[in-house]
């Protein structure tokens, strides 16, 4: 695998990251502490093609690859984890399955505004009582004139509360002895489709996710994401490329921490020497190091595998277990290795921390990741 970055890639690595210093870092713990939704951030993060990286431009995005997208994805999530969140729903899990499985009207009505980051997207997949087992979703959506009637609820919806669209998967057929699902394209403001206000959480407090509801929300024929019947599969492929957004934004919270950590163990003295010269110290940082670096691999050969066009489903899912459990250890070293002053909000490691915690649960758990690969390895 060949690990040169491409002059291209260097660029847009290297102009979110200036990006992230410039206008978003120093308002992260702002954003966090008020729950604050980012719009201005967000207005600038469309300007430079953030939102629809690896979508090609005649259908709205910059035109670029997944491993470009990765690479601005680290960026911004290590200057803020709630902005990694919002574009990685927006680019993974709304442009990708438009533009993969949507029809040229789809592209031309729906994929371009949110791609150019014009129109915000999200993904309504889990229910209240369907998360990792997927399948046994509840909403559903029986057949009408020219359309399809949905009835249920989706929670944990990232981006939900601001979203103009949503791909939403629905159980369309329970006759044979699989039930079959459909995902459908539901614009905000169609009758029967409302969001309930933002939930409270542990952390990444400026994506706001909620609870939306279908009642009778007819959505017609032209909304259909690929055939009736295959949205399942629709969704699995999906998270496919999710899995990579979110490793990478674990990457970054991790990197985030980790380099607040080599700069205050630079500063900070005990037993009349930095804290950087004692070897405790220095074995914690060599571990956090190694482990972003072996996270970030992962990471850049599933982006590249999606590129390629090859199956990419166990790397993929080995990427997103290993950086988020890799995310959670490094912040909690990031913490130890600042003392006390590591527990304290005065100090960015304790946001990291409880950002951080999300990677392992959203786009599915650790334990739905290890699924995922012993499926594939035993296949
Ligand atoms: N690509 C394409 N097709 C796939 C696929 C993939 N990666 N994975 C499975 N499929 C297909 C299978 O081939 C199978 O097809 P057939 O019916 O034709 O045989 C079908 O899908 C069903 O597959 P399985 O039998 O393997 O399905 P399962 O019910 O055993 O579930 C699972 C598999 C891996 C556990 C799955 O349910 C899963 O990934 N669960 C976790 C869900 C998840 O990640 N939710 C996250 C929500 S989104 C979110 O968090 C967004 C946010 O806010 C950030």
């Amino acid at each position: 695998m060949d690990f040169e970055l491409t002059d291209e890639q260097r660029m847009i690595r290297d102009t979110a990251r200036e990006f992230a210093a410039r206008e978003v870092a120093p308002k992260a713990a702002e954003l966090d502490k008020n729950a604050r939704w980012p719009s201005e951030i967000l207005t600038k993060m469309a300007e430079l093609g953030l939102f629809g990286v690896a979508i090609p431009q005649e259908h709205g995005g910059a035109g670029m690859d997944t491993l470009s997208y990765a690479l601005a994805m680290e960026e911004i999530s290590a200057a803020c984890a709630s902005c990694g969140v919002i574009m990685s729903v927006n680019n993974s899990l709304f442009c990708d399955p438009v533009y993969k499985f949507g029809n040229d009207d789809q592209k031309k009505r729906v994929l371009a505004p949110v791609a150019s980051g014009e129109k915000l997207g999200c993904f309504g997949l889990t229910e209240p009582m369907s998360g990792s087992d997927a399948q046994t979703m509840v909403t559903g959506a029986e057949r009408t004139a020219g359309g399809f009637i949905l009835n249920g609820a989706k929670n944990w919806i990232t981006n939900g509360p601001h979203a103009d669209w949503i791909i939403v998967f629905a159980v369309t057929d329970r006759s044979g002895p699989k039930v079959k699902h459909t995902a459908f394209l539901v614009e905000r403001g169609t009758p029967g489709f409302t969001q309930n206000a933002a939930d409270h959480k542990l952390g990444i407090h400026a994506a706001h996710s909620c609870t939306v509801f279908f009642e009778n929300c007819k959505v017609p024929d032209a909304n259909i994401v690929g055939k009736v019947g295959d949205g399942f599969k629709v969704a699995m492929a999906t998270l496919d490329g999710g899995r990579i957004g979110i490793a990478c934004q674990a990457i970054g919270i991790a990197r985030a921490a980790f380099e607040k950590s080599v700069a205050y163990a630079k500063e900070r003295k005990s037993f009349g020497v930095p804290i950087a010269q004692h070897q405790a110290i220095q074995f914690m940082l060599a571990d956090m190091a190694t482990q972003i670096d072996a996270a970030r691999l992962l990471a850049w050969r599933a982006a590249k595998m999606k590129d390629q066009g090859v199956r990419h489903t166990a790397e993929s899912a080995m990427a997103k277990l290993y950086a988020s459990e890799m995310a959670t250890r490094v912040t909690h070293k990031a913490i130890q290795v600042h003392g006390g002053y590591g527990y304290s909000t005065e100090f960015p490691v304790e946001r990291n921390y409880r950002d951080a915690r999300i990677t392992e649960i959203y786009e599915g758990t650790s334990e739905i990741q290890r699924i995922v690969i012993a499926a594939n390895l035993l296949r």
